[in-house]
């Protein structure tokens, strides 16, 4: 039987950092990349362009299914309001069941010229992927998240203000770990890694040494 490929699954709270650290990951190992937060902020978006409730679930879970690769390199996604609409679709469990079997196809079936998958979210070592080789949750204090965020708005050249900020990432939090289906958590067999004292290659280059541990492990049993 062909040998599953090797996966790793990055989760943690908003602003984390973990998006730029899978990227990073995916470039050093040969490991395809997917943001699962750009298919529920797809979803959000597709469900605001039509002036639709992204708390509606019928609405959300129709938007859901038409969520397509080319949407997820929209820049619109980007933007604060889709990331709140995409918090509100993402506590759907239809939405969530909608979005399962193509996250859980890129990790089984990564491009031919990958070595293996890497996908960044909120339940990929929980729910997506509990089987993956390597799970790494990343998480920072609420204010370094704010901050960061904030620094990466205004070097895009778009005005932002720490308070209103942090507001919006305290309320996605609240509604990301409270709901029931797929709330945030770290996986029991997760490495955690905090970043509110680390600078981010300090964090690749912890990371790394895990991954390619695990890279090691997967060849020595084959
Ligand atoms: O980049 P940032 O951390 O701000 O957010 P994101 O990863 O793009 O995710 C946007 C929203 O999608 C999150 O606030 C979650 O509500 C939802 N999401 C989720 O529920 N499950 C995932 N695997 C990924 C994202």
């Amino acid at each position: 039987m062909a040998q599953r490929p090797f996966v790793v699954a990055i989760d943690g709270p908003a602003a984390s950092g973990k998006g730029t650290l899978a990227r990073r990951l995916g470039e050093r190992f040969g490991l395809a990349h997917l943001d699962t937060g750009a298919l529920y902020r797809a979803t959000a978006l597709l469900v605001l362009d039509e002036n639709g409730d992204p708390a509606n679930p019928v609405t959300a879970e129709r938007a859901a299914r038409r969520v397509d690769p080319q949407l997820l390199a929209d820049p619109r996604l980007r933007a604060d309001a889709v990331a709140s609409a995409a918090s509100v679709v993402a506590a759907i469990p239809e939405v969530r069941r909608a979005l399962l079997g193509l996250q859980r196809d890129f990790a089984a079936h990564p491009p031919a010229s990958a070595r293996g998958a890497i996908l960044d979210g909120r339940d990929i070592g929980t729910v997506v992927c509990p089987g993956a080789d390597v799970k790494l949750f990343i998480t920072a204090s609420t204010e370094t998240r704010a901050a960061r965020r904030v620094k990466e708005l205004r070097d895009q050249g778009a005005p932002a203000i720490y308070e209103y900020v942090l507001q919006d990432l305290n309320e996605r939090d609240a509604r990301d770990s409270g709901r029931r289906a797929a709330p945030l958590m770290a996986a029991h067999d997760a490495h955690i890694i905090d970043t509110t004292t680390l600078d981010a290659d300090v964090v690749f280059e912890r990371a790394c040494a895990l991954v390619a541990r695990a890279l090691e492990e997967k060849e020595w049993q084959q």
